[in-house]
C-alpha cells in the first residue's frame, strides 16, 4: 500500500460513501436509461437486453477491475475498499468501516515475548494479538521506516512532556531517521530537561520536543500555540509523574488536566469547516496522550518515591485523567495507553519502575502511526 502524507490525504470517508452511492445511481442509470434510448430506435427486445447485459458486464468488470489502475482509484477511493472487501473477510470490514472507531479502540491488544539474549539479557518483542478476529480485521502493522517517513512528510510533529514522552520521541525518531541522524539526535536529546527541535530536511518534517514535566507547563504551552495560530499537525503529550511526586494530590491533578482540557477549545474549533460541516483535511491537528506507566514501588530509585508514588496514588491519578474531559468520549485525544503497555510487558522490562524499555515506547510509536492512518483514512 502506498502510504500517503497526513498533509496530503484523500477524501474523508462520508465523501468516499456518498461518491460510491452516486456512482452506483450513474451506474443503474446507464444500465437502464441507455438500453431505453435505444429502444427509441426500434431495436428489437432481444437487441435491447443485449446491450443492457453488456453494458452491466462492462460496468462490472469496470469495476472490478479498477483497483489496478491506480489514477482511477486516486479519484475514486471507494472502489478499491468495496472491491478489497468483497475479495477478503466482507462482512466484518463492512462493519468497520462504518466504524473506524472501533479499530482505534483495538490498537492496544498486544502480546509481548521475552527472549534471553546469549549475554543472558533479557529482551523483548511485541505483536499484536492474532488470535482475535477483531484485531486481524483491523490490519495493523508495524510500519517501516519508509512509510513512517511518507505519512509524515511535510508535517509539523510537537511532543510535549516529562521523560516519558522524551523516550517516546527517541522511539519516533529512531524510526524516522536512519543511522548517522539518529547518532547525533541520541547525545543531544538525551540531555535531560530540555526543548529538542530537528528538521528533517529530506523529509520536510519538523519535529519539536517540549520539556513541560507539569500540566501547567502543557496548559502554558497549548496557551502559546493558540496565540500564535500554529497548529502542529500531530501534538503528543503526556504528564503526571511529577506532579504524583511534587504535589501529590490527584484532586489537583484532576482539576489541573481539566484546565487543560478547555485550553484545547481552539485547537478543536480549527478541525470544523463550517461549510462542509465536515472535518478538514489539512488542519485538523491529531491529539494524543501518553499515560503513564505502570509504577512499581518497590523498584523505584529513591525513597521518596517509593513513600509518594503508591499504587493506592497511582490509582487515584489514573481516575483523575479519567475525569477531566481529555480523552473520549468527551476529550478530544486518544489515549497512548502506557499502563497497559507497561502492565503487559510486565516487571521485567523496566530497571527503575519507571521507565520501560525501548520496546514499550516503540509499541506505542506503531500504535499512534495506525490511528493516524485510520484517522487519515488510509486504513479500511
Ligand atoms: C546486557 O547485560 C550487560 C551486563 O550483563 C550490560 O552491561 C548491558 O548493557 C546489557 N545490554 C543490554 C542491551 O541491556
Ligand atoms: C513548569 O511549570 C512550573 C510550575 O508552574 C514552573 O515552575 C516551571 O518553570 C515550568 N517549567 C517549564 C519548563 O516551563
Ligand atoms: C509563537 O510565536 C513566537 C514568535 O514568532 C515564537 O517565538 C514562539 O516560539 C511561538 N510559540 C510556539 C509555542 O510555537
Ligand atoms: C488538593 O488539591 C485541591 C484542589 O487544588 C485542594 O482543594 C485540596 O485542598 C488539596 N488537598 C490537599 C491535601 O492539599
Ligand atoms: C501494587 O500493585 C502490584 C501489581 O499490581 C501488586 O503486586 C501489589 O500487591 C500492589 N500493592 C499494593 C500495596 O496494593
Amino acid at each position: 500500500m502506498k502510504i500517503l502524507s497526513l498533509r496530503n490525504r484523500p477524501l474523508n470517508i462520508s465523501g468516499r460513501m456518498i461518491g460510491a452511492v452516486q456512482l452506483g445511481v450513474l451506474a443503474a442509470c446507464i444500465v437502464v436509461l441507455v438500453p431505453m434510448g435505444l429502444a427509441g430506435y426500434h431495436l428489437s427486445r432481444n437487441k435491447v437486453l443485449f446491450f443492457s447485459g453488456a453494458l452491466f458486464i462492462s460496468l462490472a468488470v469496470a469495476v472490478h477491475l479498477s483497483p489496478y489502475f491506480p489514477t482511477l482509484t486516486d479519484f475514486l477511493p471507494s472502489l478499491s475498499s468495496s472491491s478489497q472487501s468483497s475479495s477478503s473477510s466482507s462482512s466484518s470490514t463492512l462493519v468497520l468501516l462504518q466504524n473506524r472507531d472501533s479499530c482505534i479502540s483495538l490498537l492496544h491488544r498486544i502480546q509481548w515475548m521475552h527472549h534471553q539474549t546469549p549475554n543472558l539479557n533479557l529482551s523483548h518483542s511485541w505483536s499484536w494479538v492474532l488470535s482475535d478476529e477483531d484485531v486481524i480485521a483491523c490490519d495493523f502493522q508495524k510500519i517501516g521506516r519508509k512509510d513512517a517517513g511518507d505519512l509524515l512528510s511535510g508535517s509539523w510533529v510537537v511532543i510535549a512532556g516529562d521523560s516519558q514522552t522524551r523516550f517516546f520521541t527517541l522511539s519516533l525518531l529512531d524510526l524516522i531517521l536512519v543511522e548517522d541522524e539518529m547518532l547525533s539526535v541520541r547525545g543531544d536529546l538525551f540531555k535531560r530537561h530540555s526543548d529538542y527541535h530537528l528538521d528533517v530536511d529530506r523529509l520536510g518534517l519538523r519535529i519539536d520536543f517540549i520539556w513541560a514535566p507539569y500540566e501547567t507547563n502543557l496548559t502554558q504551552l497549548v496557551g502559546e500555540l493558540s496565540k500564535n495560530q500554529s497548529f502542529p499537525d500531530v501534538l503528543v503529550m503526556g504528564s503526571g509523574l511529577w506532579h504524583m511526586l511534587h504535589i501529590t494530590n490527584s484532586t489537583d491533578y484532576a482539576e489541573s488536566l481539566e484546565g487543560l482540557a478547555s485550553s484545547m477549545a481552539p485547537f478543536v474549533a480549527s478541525v470544523r469547516v463550517p461549510d462542509l460541516g465536515s472535518v478538514s483535511s489539512s488542519s485538523q491537528p491529531h491529539l494524543f496522550w501518553l499515560g503513564m506507566p505502570m509504577l512499581i514501588s518497590s523498584m523505584l530509585n529513591t525513597e521518596e518515591k517509593k513513600e509518594k508514588m503508591t499504587n493506592v496514588t497511582q490509582f487515584a491519578y489514573v481516575r483523575g485523567l479519567r475525569s477531566a474531559n481529555l480523552l473520549p468520549p468527551n476529550g478530544p485525544f486518544v489515549l497512548l495507553d502506557m499502563q497497559s503497555l507497561s502492565e503487559n510487558c510486565g516487571v521485567r522490562c523496566t530497571e527503575d519502575g519507571m521507565h520501560y524499555d525501548g520496546v514499550v515506547y516503540e509499541a506505542a510509536v506503531h500504535i499512534m502511526l495506525n490511528a493516524l492512518l485510520i484517522q487519515s483514512q488510509q486504513k479500511l
